[in-house]
């Protein structure tokens, strides 16, 4: 696909429809914009706009549509999948200016919002009328919901109540020809043709822009509580999580840290104080949540007897909300800490929750087969498990070699215990050569027609998702 760059004229249009100060093409404000938070990769668009409604984007996409110029949506450019990285250079559409809660519907339990509100704010604001919306990446305190959106994004509390596809019920798109679209109906059900609102979600930015959301909320739940369970052997401690789901215990987060992935995390979080035996090789972090805090109580003694069977050492509940605060930073904060200490790839292996102590043993085989260390951790109850790759002592060619060969067993054995290659994270730039792994030809040749249907010039989000057509 031959695209056009971005030049003079276009700028000057640029302008005329945001507003000079939204147009930003100088050099250390293009750095700001040109990497998420991927590996350490960068890549620069010519322009960033930052247009404030739907009509302002559906001017901007006729024009880039008309002209070949490659429009990369962003909202706050957490991604692990590369998603908001501007690979064709162009133009980097930020939806940062689109950040209004428009209306909370306590009677009928909907929010509607722009996608550049920043997901903990949307939660913060529904919850301080009684009301919850649970999907809650750990980049929650950042992250965009419109980012959300299009990458499904998931977190802890998918366990009990799902991930962000879940919640949505209607969405208002901007397509790249300039339609404004709207996807479904401001109701629980809808039997009324196809999905276009699932079509949506999770397509990455490759289909359109989501303009306006509304989500489902449910009742906040009154009590939480949080058990920390340590194991001396990480298998086992995979072997516990369906466990507690066939003790007849849905868990409102379920979440797996192995020894390596705590350590590292200790180190870069000053303020967690947590006693480690030199035995300990896994974590699991359990919250139960609900109205009545006897009945909690109650599945927490369930959960420590199911446990204890599988070889848990000592339980611990946490005592009062400054440690419960304490012990999801912990496991927040992991991803962060690992990255900080050179990680070189980072995958998001899912598999049916029964699989996982299969998934855990079958990476470090692997690893140990090509010399990779490993640190691995997720949302256990969801069986999504957080693969981080480090290079370790292997020196930098070796690693690029080597490094795709053994991710390609990774995914193959995902694969081949159920599962796929993204829970949560999305394909993006930096998994889309491993989609036919999870993906068969006719189902990828069906997401290209789509995607044609869609966009068909290609200016979506080029170059993610789908892999080099040489290689596919
Ligand atoms: C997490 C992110 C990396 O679970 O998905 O922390
Ligand atoms: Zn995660």
């Amino acid at each position: 696909m031959a695209f056009a760059r971005v030049n003079e004229e276009d700028i000057r249009f640029f302008a005329s429809v945001v507003g000079e100060a939204h147009v930003v093409c100088d050099g250390e404000a293009l750095r700001h914009y040109g990497h998420d938070e991927t590996e350490d990769l960068v890549f620069l668009p010519e322009v960033v706009v930052r247009p404030s409604s739907a009509d302002e984007i559906s001017r901007l996409l006729v024009w880039c549509n008309r002209r070949q110029i490659p429009v990369t949506p962003a909202g706050a450019r957490t991604g692990l999948s590369g998603g908001a990285l501007s690979v064709h250079g162009g133009l980097l559409l930020s939806t940062e200016r689109m950040n209004r809660i428009l209306h909370i519907d306590t009677d009928n339990l909907q929010v509607i919002t722009q996608p550049g509100v920043i997901t903990q704010v949307l939660q913060e604001a529904v919850e301080a009328v009684g009301l919850y919306y649970p999907p809650d990446p750990s980049s929650r305190g950042s992250c965009f919901i419109g980012g959300n959106l299009a990458e499904n994004a998931g977190g802890p509390r998918a366990v009990k109540y799902g991930v962000t596809k879940d919640f949505v019920l209607d969405l208002e798109v901007v397509l790249a020809d300039g339609s404004v679209i709207r996807t479904g109906a401001r109701t629980l059900k809808n039997a009324t043709g196809y999905n276009l609102t699932q079509l949506m979600v999770g397509s990455e930015g490759t289909l359109g822009i989501i303009t306006e959301a509304a989500l489902k909320l449910v009742p906040a739940p009154a009590v939480k509580l949080l058990m920390l369970i340590p194991f001396n052997s990480a298998v086992n401690a995979c072997r516990a999580v369906s466990a507690i789901f066939r003790a007849g215990i849905t868990p409102s987060a379920l979440e797996f840290m192995e020894r390596d992935a705590i350590d590292y995390t200790l180190r870069y979080v000053d303020d967690v104080v947590l006693p480690i035996t030199p035995e300990l090789q896994a974590h699991l972090l359990v919250e139960v949540d609900g109205r009545e805090e006897d009945t909690l109580w109650q599945q927490c003694e369930r959960i420590s007897e199911t446990v204890a069977a599988l070889g848990a050492g000592e339980v611990l509940i946490a005592e009062d909300e400054a440690q419960k605060n304490q012990l999801w930073k912990l496991r927040r904060k992991v991803a962060e800490a690992v990255k900080a200490n050179a990680v070189y790839k980072e995958e998001d292996t899912v598999v049916p929750r029964y699989q996982l102590p299969e998934l855990l043993s079958g990476v470090k085989q692997i690893g140990a087969r090509y010399g990779f260390a490993s640190v691995c951790y997720g949302h256990a109850g969801d069986g999504n498990l957080h693969v981080n790759i480090l290079r370790g002592i292997l020196p930098d060619t070796l690693c690029q070699e080597e490094l795709p060969k053994a991710i390609a067993e990774i995914f193959t054995l995902t694969v081949s215990l159920g599962g796929t290659i993204s829970g949560e994270h999305g394909i993006g730039l930096v998994q889309k050569e491993y989609l036919p792994i999870a993906v068969g030809q006719r189902e990828i040749g069906l997401m290209r027609s789509i995607k044609k249907i869609f966009d068909p010039n290609g200016i979506l989000n080029p170059g993610k998702l789908f892999p080099s057509l040489l290689l596919s």
